[in-house]
């Protein structure tokens, strides 16, 4: 065996796109989710393990439990989000910064960024203890250098939850923290931040979201394929540390 990855949230819609990705890199995939159930007589490729990200005990041991005398690469792929979908009937529900909950949000922020730097720490000490070369890809969002336009979600009488910007910006930090600490380990980390992904919300948000973007239309979910792909790979050898963003242009103008 040559390479594994893990995906957290792997239960989410954009996974199955970063797995046909890793299917083509990866001997062995970890699909981690807090609703994923476990098999454990599982011995495929794909192994389901359900676990919390912000567990910090439960995510040491889940990485210390890997036999990693098999492997000379790995690839970690964090996904996991408290991300509040627009559904075919619009958001899921109202937020506004009068009427905001605090747990709601700090809940957010420790999923994206607590549980975004418990995997990253214990899968860089185990690369490193393990002279592993290893590719962090941590999945950020447009929102990760914007705010969302208030002009999709006021035509909604809503506006898009503050703790997902606040998660995405903070996103940047850690990674580039982490690509510095461990540059010299043979560890890549990277962040990619699509913009909305077409995912069958209401036609008013589909057509206010898609006069943002100069390409004039939202992401579909295959198009991340080619960035994940560069990022998790030697296509990317010099690049540590950056963002990339897939968003038809939408930040640009
Ligand atoms: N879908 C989009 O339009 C879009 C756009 C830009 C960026 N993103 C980002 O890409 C990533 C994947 O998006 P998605 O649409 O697949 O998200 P999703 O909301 O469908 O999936 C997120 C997954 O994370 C899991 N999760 C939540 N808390 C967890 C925890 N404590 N431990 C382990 N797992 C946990 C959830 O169970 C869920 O399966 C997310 O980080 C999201 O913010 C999504």
């Amino acid at each position: 065996m040559d390479c594994f990855g893990i995906i957290t949230g792997a239960n989410g819609y954009l996974a199955k796109n970063v797995i046909n990705v890793l299917d083509n890199y990866c001997d062995k995939i970890f699909l981690i989710d807090i609703k994923h159930s476990e098999d454990p007589n599982q011995i495929t490729k794909y192994e389901n393990v359900n676990l919390d990200v912000t567990d910090e005990n439960r995510v040491k041991d889940f990485f210390q439990s890997i036999d990693y005398s098999n492997f000379n690469k790995s690839i970690l792929v964090n996904m996991a989000a408290i991300d509040h979908k627009v559904n075919e009937d619009g958001p899921e529900f109202n937020w506004s910064i009068e009427n905001s909950n605090i747990d709601s949000l700090r809940k957010s922020l420790e999923v994206s960024l607590v549980g975004t730097f418990l995997t990253s720490k214990y899968f860089c000490i185990n690369s490193v203890n393990n002279n592993l070369i290893s590719y962090v890809l941590n999945f950020a969002s447009d929102l990760s250098i914007l705010i969302s336009d208030d002009s999709v979600y006021n035509s909604l009488n809503n506006h898009k939850p503050i703790d997902y910007a606040i998660a995405k910006h903070g996103l940047l930090g850690l990674t580039k923290y982490f690509a510095v600490y461990y540059a010299k380990n043979n560890i890549r980390v990277n962040t990619i931040s699509p913009s909305g992904v077409a995912n069958n919300q209401s036609k008013e948000f589909v057509e206010a979201y898609e006069k943002l973007a100069p390409m004039n239309r939202m992401i579909e979910a295959q198009e991340i394929e080619g960035a994940v792909e560069f990022l998790i790979s030697d296509k990317s050898s010099f690049i540590t540390g950056q963002n990339i963003v897939l968003d038809g242009g939408k930040s640009i103008w």
